[in-house]
């Protein structure tokens, strides 16, 4: 039988709030009692959705708009969905066929928008920086759904409440991040996230994908998959991003995935308890082997996504909680 669901609006009911920012646009600076009222609204949030039950009140007459400049499948679902379950009207921007083409710069359309009254923005951008931008001109709250190399917060949220449910702990654990770290702001934000939480965080790739300031975050650095992933409770793999790449950064795929690509072998290295993520989309062969991203004990890829509802729903929850129209 499931075990009764407690709201996630009782849950802040009973406890101070912690985060109180109007915006999510980075991890970096977050404090643990903010990211740990996120997750806890967040599990609060898979209990409900699997239980079947609706919160469909809390955003009724809100409005959420998705604007994506660049391509997602999960993030940009994710957020749709965790709106509409819990009563936003949502309206997908395809950026493709908006006035951008036609010339409108970022701005401009972010002040159009705000001129339409819409309470939360969802904004994908290709440039690091492009949401606390619009965040400084438009009323609504916004979130950032990654943004260049910067930083992508609802992603390493998603990680973190992946990781507790599973370990039952975040603290004390050590996680290795593998494969293209230079180009990658889900790295970013969970290396803030998982050292402010407690982690020993590992990086792990070849030189020309690690770059040399990523030591000031305070990880470990290694070369060799059978160094940084010796002990690791969490084997987290990264895309290797070629549209962010200069030529000559991997010699080839195939010599990437000797070295680096995460098969049954070099999992071995890891706990035998060690998880396996990845925030997708795969490069299957290339950074993981089907075997391992498929494997039903090790990988929680598909868990990760389930997560990203429930986190999303937590963090429209949270910054609604301090906007809300008509309400003392
Ligand atoms: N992990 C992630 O951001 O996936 P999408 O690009 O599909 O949104």
């Amino acid at each position: 039988m499931q075990p009764p669901v407690d709201g996630p609006h009782m849950l802040l009911q009973r406890s101070a709030v912690f985060y109180r920012q109007k915006h999510l646009l980075a991890i970096e600076g977050l404090q643990p009692p903010e990211i740990g009222q996120l997750l806890d609204l967040a599990d609060s949030y898979v209990l409900l959705n699997r239980s079947g039950k609706t919160q469909r009140d809390l955003l009724r007459g809100r409005t959420l708009i998705n604007l994506f400049f660049e391509d997602s499948t999960r993030t940009r679902t994710s957020f749709e969905l965790a709106g509409k379950r819990l009563g936003a009207d949502v309206i997908n921007m395809g950026v493709s066929s908006s006035s951008v083409n036609k010339g409108e710069t970022l701005i401009d359309t972010a002040a159009t928008l705000n001129a339409m009254h819409c309470d939360l923005l969802v904004v994908r951008h290709d440039q690091s920086g492009a949401p606390n931008l619009l965040a400084q001109i438009v009323d609504a709250a916004v979130i950032n759904a990654g943004d260049g190399t910067h930083e992508h917060p609802t992603q390493a949220l998603l990680d973190a409440l992946t990781i507790k449910r599973r370990k039952g702990r975040i603290a004390g654990l050590i996680v290795a991040i593998c494969g293209d770290i230079a180009h990658s702001r889900v790295a970013r934000s969970n290396i803030h996230l998982l050292t402010t939480m407690g982690c020993q965080v590992r990086v792990v790739g070849p030189p020309t994908l690690i770059p040399a300031e990523v030591a000031d975050l305070g990880v470990t650095v290694f070369h060799d998959m059978a160094a940084g992933l010796a002990g690791a409770d969490v084997v987290m793999m990264l895309r290797l991003q070629r549209e962010r790449m200069t030529r000559g950064q991997i010699p080839s795929a195939r010599e990437y995935f000797r070295f680096y690509g995460l098969d049954q072998e070099k999992l071995a290295y890891a706990k035998p308890d060690a998880i396996v993520m990845h925030p997708g989309p795969m490069n299957r062969g290339v950074e993981i082997d089907s075997a391992v991203a498929d494997d039903p004990v090790r990988s929680v890829i598909k868990e990760q996504v389930e997560m990203g509802v429930a986190v999303r729903m937590a963090v429209l929850d949270m910054l609604s909680r301090g906007n809300r129209r008509n309400e003392p």
